[in-house]
């Protein structure tokens, strides 16, 4: 079985690092946010994973050099222009010729999910997409997806307003389809499967949801990416990497707490870090204090600073010895 994976966005809500970088080479704890990704794909049976690429592709492409990730083989498949969602799953199962039943996955989706128990629903509604659905208190920000008693989809709404959501039960971003879909998808150029495939199939009565209330996050925002890191190294996934990397620093007299510090960061004598990551190479100074914020790859915290928030430093950023950051991105990226 083949699986596209989404990864072709621009990762706009997570600047400045994804300046340099695609939101899926991040680093998540210990490795990039898509070996997290992929690596669940291979215990159920996906032997091919083609990644539907356009913003920097060749980060993933020099990356993995042997075109295996996590256990699972590589294609590429690389728009000219951006394709959206269903534009880019068409591209890339074209690409690399799909001719069965195949996984989508939004590559920014950290999640527990019994992809065969997915599947197996799929094969039992006999429908021609299934989507794994999750539950959340606040629908706005996704697809929100009401399933009739059999599982059938309803409607499929991306991004309602706030408090018109008709369901708390949202497009969770992993999808079964048959190839059939893909003869839906006629337009060569942009074209969303949320807001127009999704629903064409709803509509049709063709479209299944499975619901699950497994471990599920988002990762495409500061404070989810932020949370995904700290939902790991607390033990809330199937694997619970180390928080601190074997050759970080952190000074007797500095303080650690619910903090991710990835390979090579600092923390010197007074300082402390709290509910925060640390990227690479990321220094934290004597006395400064870091507190909810994500401080980017080799970032310099200064001496005495404060970085509070929800702030997040991108790579290389410098904040001087006192200065105060509070919800701030440095750079500033519109
Ligand atoms: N190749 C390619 N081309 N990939 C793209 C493009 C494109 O033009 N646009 C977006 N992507 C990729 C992103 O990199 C990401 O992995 C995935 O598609 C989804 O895009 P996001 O920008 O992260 O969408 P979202 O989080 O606002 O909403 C989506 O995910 C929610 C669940 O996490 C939607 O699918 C919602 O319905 C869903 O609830
Ligand atoms: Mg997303």
């Amino acid at each position: 079985m083949r699986a596209v994976v989404l990864v072709g966005g621009f990762g706009t809500r997570l600047r400045p690092l994804t300046l340099g970088t695609p939101k899926q080479m991040l680093p998540v704890v210990d490795r990039p946010m898509i070996e997290w990704v992929v690596g669940r794909l291979a215990e159920h049976g996906v032997d091919e994973a083609v990644l539907a690429l356009g913003y920097r592709p060749d980060a993933f492409i020099e990356a993995y050099p042997d075109d295996e990730c996590a256990g699972v083989r590589l294609a590429y498949a690389v728009e000219d222009v951006p394709l959206d969602t269903a534009g880019a799953i068409r591209f890339a199962a074209r690409e690399a010729e799909v001719d069965e039943r195949f996984l989508v996955l939004n590559g920014d989706v950290l999640t527990d999910l019994d992809i065969g128990a997915l599947l197996d629903a799929h094969d039992a509604s006999g429908g021609a997409g299934t989507i794994h659905l999750h539950p959340v208190d606040d629908p706005s920000r996704y697809g929100v997806v009401p399933i009739d008693g059999d599982g059938r989809v309803l409607e499929f709404v991306e991004k309602p307003p706030r408090d018109s959501a008709p369901s708390n039960w949202i497009n969770a971003g992993t999808y079964v389809l048959e190839p059939e879909v893909l003869d839906l998808i006629d337009h060569e150029g942009p074209v969303s499967i949320e807001r127009v495939t999704f629903p064409a199939l709803a509509a049709e009565g063709k479209l299944f949801g499975f619901q699950s209330e497994t471990y599920w996050l988002d990762a495409g925002t500061p404070a989810t990416y932020l949370q995904a890191q700290l939902d790991l190294v607390d033990g809330h996934r199937a694997e619970t990497p180390p928080a601190i990397a074997a050759d970080a620093s952190v000074a007797d007299g500095a303080k650690v707490e619910h903090a991710v510090l990835m390979s090579g960061s600092s923390v010197a004598d007074g300082a402390s870090v709290i509910d925060s990551v640390l990227l690479p190479g990321a220094r934290v100074e004597s006395g400064a204090t870091v507190r909810d914020a994500i401080v980017g790859p080799h970032a310099v915290v200064g001496p005495d600073a404060v970085v509070e928030a929800g702030t997040v430093l991108g790579d290389g950023a410098v904040v001087a010895a006192g200065e105060v950051l509070t919800d701030a991105r440095r750079p500033e990226a519109d």
